[in-house]
């Protein structure tokens, strides 16, 4: 339970950004509507036993059709920023060549919509929905793949570009291409250290030119978002502490530091060596890009130990459920320092000019109670997150934004419906939507003056 002071919006700063973080995928539903061409999460939630429960994301929110009505209770929790991405597939269904106008059209309507109720949008490139027909041709392991993104980059920023102040290029690549491309438990589902080292130089690549292309043909920020989970050693025996350095290396700096212009991390962790054979002549300068903020989106740590396989296939995590600690649906440890030594340790890195944190939350077994829910651990959770995030901040930390994933209940990738994430409970059998008490926990910080 929370017992401190309560927090005070004002303490975090008047130009500083509160809002709610979503994705096309986990949302929109309507995968094949007005022209839409099927993207790699299409085809892999098609597939039996992939997704827990065999949940499909077929109608999701639908908030394809009814994103007036979540906007509306957007603005009923006083909530100023949105963030949400675009679907590539929507816009060219085979990933490049023709243009699919109606897809063009209902990014228009969101976006006027958005601007119309006076809501600033964030908009992200690339929230993990491939277009299928460029998985076909080996999606990112291809390195055409960094050219197919840079051109999206640029139908989306002719066609937005006036109206989006703040742009995200890529969301949380360590997880989409670890999980993936390596693990094969995420669309495209492919297995394997080579497709996953190949994926991992392609999408830093692409992040760093789509980036440029947004530069150049906007006026707008340009920030791109990363996951990033505090790692802490099981014991402070030598093998134990290296093994926990190897884990945070793949985790928290695989991506971050080639974009910040300091290389692959691969002295301390020497497998990354190997995307030197993917490496064409001049890449190494064209990996860095110069953000205007980068997004940490931070949820738990983990605790490690050493194992023959550590970092790999997961070897070596202590699963949170056997700790001593609470944990959320996702079996994920509710750890609130984790978002102050990640805000810290960011903070290290000269080249980071501001950092906004694009995602934060937490997934409860939520149920409506007589028109209620009382979800007093995600308002404590949240609380307890935004302590941390003002800790650093007072410590000199260039944190400008918070967002919270998410605003309604969404579905969870390989986790279906099953946990539950939003500030908005929704029944998914009659699309009913409830707001949570920390909707309203949310709503009346926010409304502080
Ligand atoms: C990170 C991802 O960006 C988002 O899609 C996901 O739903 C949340 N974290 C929760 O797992």
């Amino acid at each position: 339970m929370e017992k401190e002071h309560p927090l005070h919006r004002l303490q975090f700063g008047t130009d500083f950004h509160w809002g709610v973080s979503t994705a096309a995928f986990q949302i929109e539903g309507s995968g094949d509507s007005d022209g839409k061409g099927r993207s790699i999460w299409d085809t892999f939630t098609a597939g039996k036993g992939r997704i827990r429960n065999n949940d499909h994301a077929r109608i999701a929110c639908d908030f394809y059709n009814s994103y007036e009505q979540d906007i509306a209770l957007l603005c009923g929790l006083h909530i100023p920023d949105f963030r949400f991405s675009l679907s590539w597939t929507r816009m060219l269904p085979a990933g490049r060549g023709a243009l699919n106008q109606k897809g063009i059209d209902y990014y228009n309507r969101l976006i006027d919509h958005l601007l119309g109720q006076g809501i600033v949008p964030w908009t992200t490139l690339y929230h993990w929905d491939l277009p299928q027909a460029l998985q076909d041709k080996g999606g990112w392991v291809n390195p055409d793949s960094i050219s197919w993104f840079a051109d999206y980059a640029a139908v989306c920023a002719k066609h937005f570009g006036d109206r989006i102040p703040n742009w995200m290029v890529m969301n949380e690549p360590s997880v989409f291409t670890g999980a993936g491309y390596f693990l094969g438990i995420h669309a495209p589902g492919k297995r394997g250290l080579t497709s996953y080292l190949k994926s991992v130089h392609h999408v830093t690549m692409a992040t760093a030119a789509a980036a440029g292309v947004l530069r150049g043909d906007t006026q707008s920020n340009i920030g791109t978002t990363f996951s990033f989970t505090h790692i802490e050693p099981t014991s402070q025996k030598p093998k134990d502490v290296a093994a926990a350095a190897r884990v945070d290396t793949l985790l928290n700096r695989t991506f971050i530091e080639p974009l910040l212009g300091m290389g692959y991390p691969d002295d301390d962790l020497p497998l990354l060596r190997r995307i030197r054979r993917h490496m064409r002549p001049g890449d190494e300068k064209l990996l860095a890009f110069d953000f205007d903020f980068i997004g940490a989106q931070c949820y738990t740590r983990e605790i490690v130990r050493a194992r023959f396989f550590t970092p790999y296939i997961g070897a070596g995590l202590v699963p949170a459920t056997k700790r001593a600690s609470e944990t959320t649906e996702m079996g994920w440890e509710v750890y609130p320092p984790s978002m102050y030594h990640t805000l810290k340790r960011l903070h290290a890195y000269d080249k980071i000019k501001k950092i906004i944190v694009t995602e934060n939350g937490a997934a409860f077994p939520d149920t409506v109670v007589n028109g209620h829910v009382y979800d007093s651990r995600r308002r404590d959770y949240l609380q307890s997150h935004l302590r941390e995030l003002l800790r650093a901040q007072q410590e000199g930390v260039n944190v400008k934004g918070y967002f919270v994933w998410t605003l309604t209940d969404n579905f969870e990738w390989a986790e279906g419906y099953h946990p539950r994430f939003g500030l908005i409970h929704v029944d998914f059998e009659t699309q009913r939507r409830t707001i949570k008490q920390s909707g309203y926990w949310y709503r009346d910080f926010l409304r502080q003056l």
